[in-house]
């Protein structure tokens, strides 16, 4: 059991999952995880390397290859592929199309969920993903599974001016075997389609004190 807190904050696509983390991490203090940006770092370096993403075997062989840094950099995590930093490319087209394929093939969870766990050791966490509370951390009691219409996130992707098929990447997200997309038996949900980030962020911090953090 790690020492340091984990608030776990699952959802599909769009769903805010990202604005709320990052709010609530700044307003606890605790440092902000993006467990999706790690996932699409190795979808960008192995598109990079000209990989056929639907060849399982090649990803995880450029997987392997690379040298794969996670750190968290003013409370924010930060990854690096073979001493590059793939930031400003993680939500690139050709990413959002190829990265629920590589986030589907089992041997590149099993290295990517170890560097998540190193992360909440260096610091108190909020971590974002689709399987943080069912899996990388299911023993925290800090749960929640955040989610909106198919309609708001459609329209949310749009505002931020991206072409993201996000129907698409759920479905895929949801029915792959490894680890797929679920609410935890314990998360608590919370439907953000007609509230504010700052509504779902007050709406978690109540029930964070409900659930006994210290805050
Ligand atoms: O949160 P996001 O949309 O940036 O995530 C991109 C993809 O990464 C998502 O379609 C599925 C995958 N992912 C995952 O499989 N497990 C996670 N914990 C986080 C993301």
């Amino acid at each position: 059991m790690p020492s340091h807190r984990i608030i776990a904050i699952d959802g599909p696509a769009a769903s805010g999952k990202s604005s709320v983390a990052l709010a609530l991490a700044q307003r606890l203090g605790f440092s902000h995880v993006n467990s999706g940006a790690m996932y699409r770092a190795v979808t960008w370096h192995v598109l990079q390397r000209s990989v056929d993403v639907h060849q399982p075997a090649a990803v995880v062989a450029a997987v392997e290859q690379s040298k794969i840094v996670c750190e968290l950099v003013d409370s924010q995590s930060r990854i690096l592929i073979n001493d590059q930093d793939p930031t400003s490319h993680l939500r690139d087209d050709n990413v959002n199309r190829a990265v629920s394929i590589v986030s589907s093939i089992p041997r590149v969870r099993q290295i990517l969920v170890p560097r998540m766990r190193e992360c909440a050791k260096a610091d108190n966490v909020v971590m974002e993903g689709r399987d943080i509370g069912s899996v990388v951390f299911p023993e925290t009691p800090f749960k929640f599974y955040i989610d909106a219409s198919p309609e708001v996130r459609v329209q949310r992707r749009r505002a931020e001016g991206q072409r993201d098929e996000i129907a698409a990447r759920d479905r895929a997200d949801s029915s792959r075997a490894a680890s797929p997309l679920v609410v935890a038996p314990d998360a608590e949900v919370i439907d953000t389609s007609t509230l504010t980030i700052e509504g779902v962020v007050n709406e978690i911090m109540r029930r964070l004190k409900q659930k006994g953090l210290p805050i």
